[in-house]
């Protein structure tokens, strides 16, 4: 029998009077309860790897507003750390990991099979969720694109350009290329467990894919998710997979076909009517209300949910923000972005 979860009927290309919702950072500092448990965690990192804290902020959202789906609890940076990358969080900064500039960086790192070690605690949250969750609701698991991560682990920060993995990927592109192995690896090996532990769907996180143009855009961007989404998909046959290629601009055009995914998410520098015309004639889409209506609320916050319901209504679509939510974000234009949503 076809599945009742509305996000898994949605990644299926059927098309429902209500789109399915979830919000990016659904689980974050907005919300007074997940701040009150990293309190008692203490840090980012100590949140991520504890299974039942872990497990408490990643249900927060579902218990408090009835999203469709739970997206895990975690970090896109867990995989480095899993290969050896040191890694910590700078409060009101941001990560910072050890660099990768030379040879000698890149050597000290372990294998791709032996991230389980690091990551076992993760695989025991999605255990746990795949046991507490509504029945309605999907668990969606989630990795970084190889660029992404990359640009963390070259740079050991994030970056407003890039422009440390850009450096490397021309000055040193041997280099540059087995650590982009190294990482699509491990991806398909974290991702692989995330699914055996109860994952139903998993994301794959491309959030610097718009510094990559032309040929780098299809060598970096297309060709490490269509890799993914090729194994993924041949050790579980079915696993539905959204991408994420994240400012991708017109290479939003043919993603699905050329990786593989079941839906492509959007930000919001594309249009909602745009991506209805060029992008979900070829399959679900996920997005792109503006973040920023999380923080203002009011009458743009109404008109705005209901163009974007009204644009994607001719197809599959699952609703979402077109980044992840903000922590001066007001959680009561959350209930009434949902509400909007529900009742459009
Ligand atoms: O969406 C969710 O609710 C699930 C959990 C999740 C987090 N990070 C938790 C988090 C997911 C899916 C991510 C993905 C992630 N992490 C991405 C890709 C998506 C994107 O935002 O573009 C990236 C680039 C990262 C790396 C990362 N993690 C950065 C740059 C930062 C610092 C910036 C910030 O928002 O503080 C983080 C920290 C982080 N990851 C927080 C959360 C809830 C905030 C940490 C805190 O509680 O202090």
């Amino acid at each position: 029998m076809a599945s009742q979860k509305t996000i898994l009927k949605a990644l299926a290309g059927e098309t429902q009077a209500t789109p399915p919702i979830w919000m990016m950072r659904q689980a974050g500092r907005y919300l007074p309860e997940y701040r009150a448990t990293r309190e008692q965690a203490g840090d980012f990192l100590s949140l991520c790897y504890n299974p039942d804290l872990a497990t408490e902020v990643t249900l927060q959202p579902i218990r408090r507003y009835g999203f469709d789906a739970a997206i895990l609890f975690a970090d896109i940076l867990l995989v480095p750390q899993a290969l050896g990358a040191d890694l910590w969080f700078v409060t009101g900064e941001g990560p910072r990991l050890s660099t990768i500039t030379e040879q000698a960086d890149f050597d000290k790192l372990g294998p791709a099979d032996e991230v389980h070690e690091t990551l076992n605690p993760i695989y025991q949250t999605v255990r746990n969720l795949s046991g507490a969750l509504p029945p309605e609701t999907t668990l969606i698991g989630f990795a970084g694109a190889p660029w992404t991560v990359a640009t963390y682990m070259i740079a050991g920060r994030g970056t407003p350009d890039q422009g440390p993995a850009h450096a490397l990927k021309s000055d040193n592109r041997p280099l540059f290329e087995a650590l982009m192995e190294r990482i699509t690896e491990a991806t398909i090996h974290y991702l692989s467990a995330q699914i055996d532990a109860g994952a139903e769907v998993v994301k794959v996180f491309d959030s610097w894919a718009g510094s990559l143009r032309g040929q780098d855009f299809e060598d970096f961007a297309v060709a490490p998710t269509k890799r993914i989404i090729s194994a993924l998909k041949e050790k579980h046959p079915g696993i539905p997979v959204i991408a994420f290629p994240r400012e991708g601009g017109d290479g939003y055009i043919g993603f699905h076909e050329k990786t593989g995914a079941d839906c492509v998410a959007i930000d919001n520098s594309v249009s909602p009517e745009w991506a209805a015309e060029h992008i979900q004639k070829d399959g679900c889409v996920q997005g792109n209300l503006a973040s920023s209506h999380m923080v203002t609320g009011g009458e743009a916050l109404v008109r705005e949910t209901k163009a974007v319901v009204e644009a994607f209504r001719g197809g599959p679509h699952i609703f979402n923000l077109g980044h992840g939510i903000t922590p001066d974000a007001d959680p009561d234009n959350v209930q009434l972005m949902i509400d909007t949503v529900r009742s459009a």
